[in-house]
């Protein structure tokens, strides 16, 4: 990558945390308080006839069996718990990932996490789920290993980034709630996943381990890298949208690889005792992320529910912590039987209370092969008397096509360059134009970094365990001259002859699951062929295929008449670009992070001890959080730095006002009258009940002020007082709408804040706390287009 020994220093320059943060004592970020037992279910929030037959199911057990309902093992499923027969117990297939049950054929390959995101469309979010969990349940997947939280977003180097939703956690809160309500409305079983901090893939594993990113070491295991957050930046950005997913009534949690205050994810008694299930009422299981079990009975008691993979190192059987320890260390005392029967009452109550029981579809043997188990490792005999090859993808490419459009961020637009209106010539560029040339699979986990970058071919989503396995993919190539048909322009791919009406430059950027980023710019010379077109062509369209944060080096060239950040949109990519390059779709997605001038302006590099690993200090890998909440726009705002597009923004073919900013409390009473610290409520799902109460309703007037129909997102921004403490971000989102106008009407939206939203925690209380003074309210297109300006007191 030529480009990435320059960046990769700007990196390192560009570290230093931010001016507004306060001092960060590492010495406090050595160890996880303990958190002691693990919380029993109770089946609250409404799955407590569930809880009962999960109990009688317990109750028939052995010994032996309570060890395999917990312990993952070969079969045909990335993840497997194995039947029981005697009991009428048929197993568990857990399968990945966040856009499309990875491996099978005949499925869908929806638009990854961070289009989804950008569409800001809460209606799309949902349908997704539903459909994503439609064709889990049609595999007989009864687990789908999504959506994601975590990684947020910290970093814009982050290699996952785009297969979760946005660094702003009040996004991607609704995303997941959006989403899991969406897929377990199929009967399927979500699993929000990493829990938690796990916002880097570079040392995410320890130096040991087959199944990460560091090199193998001959000396001492280094161990992963760890994330030490403090407790408020822990509840307002990395655990909020996660208490989301809980109240969304996620059934499993997946634990995280990394470390965070120096204990692992998957073995960390205040992550999973404390915040998961005891602060946020969790009621399902936590599993963890593969072989990201590192103990038996520490992390039994720690909270960790399920071992995946269990005692499997892909190919074949290895020795387990858990397993045949389980039992062992039940009959030596060292573990209460009792805390493997909660174990398995949360692994089974989401399974009852979806229905899993009842008529559900037995694994399509066409997966098997994909899988990493051959047949001939299994110990349990699994259904495999099913249809195979069965299709699940049913009307989706309609919806995938439609959100494709929707996650499009139109960032530049001059001279009236789009819609392409009737264009005699038109010529395409770039390597991220024409149709895939290394097949239709982009896994590479394994392969190491950039590996499945293949020069040529477009990119529809990601690599890694989060990709999928496409059945087709349309190119953005053939969907252009589709559209144009015979009768339309000449569809050429240099500029001779004739001086084309417009070129259209499509880049690409890789990501994947297993490294890191090591440069913002879109891949392979992307700056050199628009600046080579642009030298000749000066109405060039720049469109972006990528995962997330691109600097656009090119943005200011006046021949870059248009920017489309098309992000990662699935299989119908050419067809989702074509709809808004000709305006048959009318772009209204807008970005959910900010695009910065230069790559120097971020604040959080990934945090590498590469060069430090021949000091052999096991613990050589650690993450400072010291920016605390101030990433992504929180960052730049604090700073009042300039930016070039902010977190928020996208361009419309028409345009919007906004005016009568409405602030009414919707609990009736005057102000003063809401106590400022929640009243002790039930815990549910989701924590302290009372949280989720609607507090506030702002409202507000759109209007399409242009001639043709749009849709508009209107944003809602929270301004926290001085008294919310030092590092306060200078204002938060609270609330967005995505409304459809007509040219010349007028629609009213509403935004609910919730106690949550107009609250700040308060770690010396260990309380979210709504401020004395007046909280700034603000309503506007970006999170720096503010047209409407108000305050609350409560
Ligand atoms: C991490 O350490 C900080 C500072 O000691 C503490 O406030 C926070 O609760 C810890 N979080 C976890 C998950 O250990
Ligand atoms: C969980 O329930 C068991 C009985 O099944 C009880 O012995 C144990 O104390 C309970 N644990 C907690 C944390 O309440
Ligand atoms: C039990 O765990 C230990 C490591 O603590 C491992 O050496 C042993 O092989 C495990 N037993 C089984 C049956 O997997
Ligand atoms: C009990 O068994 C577990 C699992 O094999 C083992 O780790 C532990 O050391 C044993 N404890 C005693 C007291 O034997
Ligand atoms: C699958 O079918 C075979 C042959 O009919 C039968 O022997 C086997 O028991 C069936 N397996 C299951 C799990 O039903
Ligand atoms: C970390 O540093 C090593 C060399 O020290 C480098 O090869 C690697 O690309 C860096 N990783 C990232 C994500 O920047
Ligand atoms: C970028 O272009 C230079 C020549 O200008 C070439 O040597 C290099 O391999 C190119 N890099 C990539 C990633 O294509
Ligand atoms: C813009 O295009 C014109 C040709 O129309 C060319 O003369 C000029 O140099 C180009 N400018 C840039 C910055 O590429
Ligand atoms: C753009 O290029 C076209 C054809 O090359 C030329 O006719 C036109 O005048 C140029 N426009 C500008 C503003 O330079
Ligand atoms: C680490 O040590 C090995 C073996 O001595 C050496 O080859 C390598 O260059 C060293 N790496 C660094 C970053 O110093
Ligand atoms: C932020 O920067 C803008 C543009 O440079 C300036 O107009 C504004 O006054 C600044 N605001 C603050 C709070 O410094
Ligand atoms: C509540 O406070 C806001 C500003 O803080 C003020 O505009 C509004 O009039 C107050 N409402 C009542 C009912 O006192």
């Amino acid at each position: 990558m030529v480009f990435s020994s320059i960046l990769q220093a700007c990196v390192l320059l560009g570290g230093a945390s931010s001016a507004m943060g306060q001092g960060f004592d590492h010495s406090l970020y050595t160890s996880s308080p303990p958190v002691y037992p693990s919380p029993n279910t109770t089946g609250a929030g409404g799955w407590q006839n569930a809880l009962s037959r999960a109990n009688a199911f317990v109750s028939q057990l052995t010994l032996e069996e309570k060890a395999s309902m917990v312990t993952g093992t070969t079969g045909p499923c990335v993840g497997n718990i194995a039947p029981i027969p005697r009991v009428g117990f048929n197993g568990l297939c857990l399968h990945d990932g966040p856009l499309a049950i990875r491996e099978a054929v005949y499925a869908s390959v929806f638009p990854a996490g961070v289009t989804t995101a950008a569409s800001w469309d809460r209606g799309l979010m949902h349908q997704r789920g539903i459909y994503m969990g439609e064709e889990f349940r049609g595999k007989g997947a009864h687990v789908a290993l999504g959506p994601v939280a975590g990684p947020l977003g910290r970093s814009p180097y982050g290699g996952r980034n785009w297969e979760g939703f946005s660094p702003d956690p009040y996004l991607t809160g609704v995303a997941m709630e959006e989403t899991i309500t969406g897929m377990q409305s199929t009967g399927i079983q979500a699993c929000a996943k990493h829990y938690i901090g796990n916002e880097q893939e570079t040392q995410r594993n320890p130096s040991t381990t087959t199944f990460g990113t560091s090199t193998s070491q001959n000396g001492p295991v280094i161990e992963a890298v760890s994330a030490n957050i403090d407790d408020r930046t822990m509840h307002e950005l990395y655990l909020w949208p996660f208490a989301n997913a809980v109240r969304a009534g996620s059934a499993a949690v997946m634990c995280s690889y990394n470390r965070i205050n120096g204990s692992y994810g998957c073995e960390n008694s205040k992550a999973l005792n404390g915040l998961l299930k005891d602060e946020l009422g969790f009621q399902g299981y936590v599993m963890s992320d593969w072989l990201g079990t590192h103990s038996g009975v520490s992390a039994v008691e720690a909270g960790l529910d399920m071992n995946m993979p269990g005692g499997i190192n892909f190919l074949s059987p290895t020795p387990s912590y858990w397993g045949e320890n389980i039992t062992i260390a039940v009959n030596n005392g060292s573990l209460a039987e009792s805390r493997i029967d909660d174990m398995i009452r949360r692994i089974m109550t989401p399974y009852f209370y979806l229905g899993q029981d009842q008529g559900f579809p037995t694994v399509d043997p066409s997966g098997v092969p994909l899988n990493f188990f051959p047949p001939s490792t299994w110990v349990a005999e699994f259904d495999l008397n099913g249809t195979s090859n069965r299709d699940v993808r049913a009307n989706h490419a309609g919806l995938i096509r439609e959100l494709g459009a929707a996650g499009t961020v139109l960032l530049k637009n001059v001279n009236n360059a789009l819609p392409l209106r009737t264009p005699k010539n038109i010529a395409v560029f770039g390597n991220d134009a024409g149709d895939l040339t290394r097949g239709l699979y982009l896994l590479n986990l394994f392969a190491g970094v950039d590996s499945g970058n293949e020069e040529f071919g477009t990119l529809p989503v990601g690599g890694g365990s989060g990709t999928g396995r496409f059945s087709y993919v349309v190119p953005p190539l053939e969907a252009i001259k589709a559209r144009e048909g015979r009768n339309g322009a000449l569809v050429q791919y240099s500029i001779a002859p004739s001086p084309p009406d417009v070129c259209l430059v499509f880049l690409k950027t890789w990501a994947s699951e297993g490294s890191d980023r090591t440069h913002l710019e879109a891949d392979w010379n992307s700056t050199a062929v628009v600046n080579t077109v642009t030298a000749t062509c000066n109405n060039t369209v720049v469109i972006t295929h990528s995962g997330g944060v691109n600097n656009l080096p090119f943005a200011s060239n006046p021949n870059v008449t248009a920017i489309l950040a098309a992000h990662y949109p699935g299989q119908e990519t050419g067809n989702s670009i074509v709809d808004v390059l000709y305006g048959d779709v009318n772009p209204s997605g807008h970005l959910p992070y900010t695009i910065a001038r230069s790559a120097a302006d971020y604040n959080v590099p990934i945090t590498n001890s590469s060069a430090l690993l021949n000091i052999t200090d096991p613990n050589a890998w650690q993450s400072d959080f010291t920016e605390r909440l101030l990433i992504d726009y929180r960052h730049f705002d604090a700073t009042n730095a300039s930016i070039l597009y902010e977190f928020g923004f996208g361009l419309s073919y028409t345009t919007f006002g906004l005016s009568g900013l409405g602030i009414s409390n919707v609990c009736g009473g005057a102000n003063g009258s809401i106590p400022r610290t929640p009243p002790p409520g039930s815990v549910l799902p989701g924590g302290n009940q009372v949280l989720w109460d609607v507090l506030y309703r702002v409202t507000a007037t759109v209007q399409n002020t242009g001639s043709v129909a749009g849709a508009a997102v209107p944003q809602l921004y929270l301004s926290m007082p001085a008294e919310a403490g030092e590092g306060t971000p200078v204002r938060v989102l609270r609330g967005f709408a995505k409304v459809s106008v007509q040219p010349g009407q007028s629609v009213q939206v509403g935004f609910d804040l919730m106690r949550r939203d107009v609250s700040y925690w308060d770690a010396r209380r260990q309380e979210w706390v709504i401020p004395n003074s007046e909280i700034g309210v603000s309503v506007g297109f970006s999170s720096r287009d503010l047209r409407l300006n108000g305050g609350l007191r409560a």
